[in-house]
């Protein structure tokens, strides 16, 4: 089994970083393979809305504005599935993980049954690290998105500074969790 672990900060050393650590132990724990994406090291730019609102993405499931997107969406593709680590930014995902799932959404969203994250679970991580506030708007919308391309939720997880201890348990035990239900 092989997860893909896509986390959104620029911080290395942050609490997204350590949440996205604490998922990848939980996924090793179990026996499965880690992929670790650290997206702000990446150049994946914003949807262009191309030609009349839809370009490539509509009939052929690929984006045609040519960055980092097309190998990453390969990859989260394949893997047997998902995790979604994010910073809470004005109660909502960061930009760089709003850019890539955005593109990823109009590639994968009309394709109905054919979707190639269609019932791979995932588990959405929100961390709050300033206010503590915006955790579940952001993972509203985070949900949103696992419907949207027909993916499976597996669970929800909100974090803050507070919690951050005992939720680090709660993220490794859910990517075991999510990891040997897979197996
Ligand atoms: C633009 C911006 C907006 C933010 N908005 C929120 C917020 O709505 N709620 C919150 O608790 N923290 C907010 N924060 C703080 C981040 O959630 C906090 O820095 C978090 O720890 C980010 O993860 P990191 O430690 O991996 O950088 C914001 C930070 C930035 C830079």
């Amino acid at each position: 089994m092989r997860l893909i672990i896509i986390s959104s900060s620029p911080n290395k050393d942050g609490l997204t970083a350590a949440c996205a650590a604490a998922a990848g132990d939980g996924i090793v724990e179990a026996g499965g393979e880690v992929e670790l994406v650290s997206l702000n090291d990446l150049k994946v730019g914003m949807c262009q809305a191309c030609d009349n609102g839809w370009g490539t993405c509509l009939e052929q499931h690929a984006c045609q504005v040519l960055d980092d997107f097309q190998d990453l969406h390969r990859r989260t593709c394949a893997a047997d599935g998902l995790v979604l680590v994010t910073p809470v930014y004005w109660g909502e995902m960061s930009e760089s993980a709003k850019a890539f799932t955005d593109r990823l959404r109009r590639c994968e969203a009309n394709r109905d049954e054919e979707s190639a994250l269609r019932r791979k679970p995932v588990l959405a991580v929100a961390a709050a690290g300033g206010s503590g506030g915006g955790m579940i708007t952001c993972l509203a919308s985070m949900e949103r998105w696992i419907q949207h391309v027909r993916a499976r939720t597996f669970d929800l997880l909100p974090v803050n500074r507070w919690s951050r201890a005992y939720k680090l348990d709660a993220i490794r035990a859910a990517a075991k969790a999510l990891t040997l239900e897979l197996k």
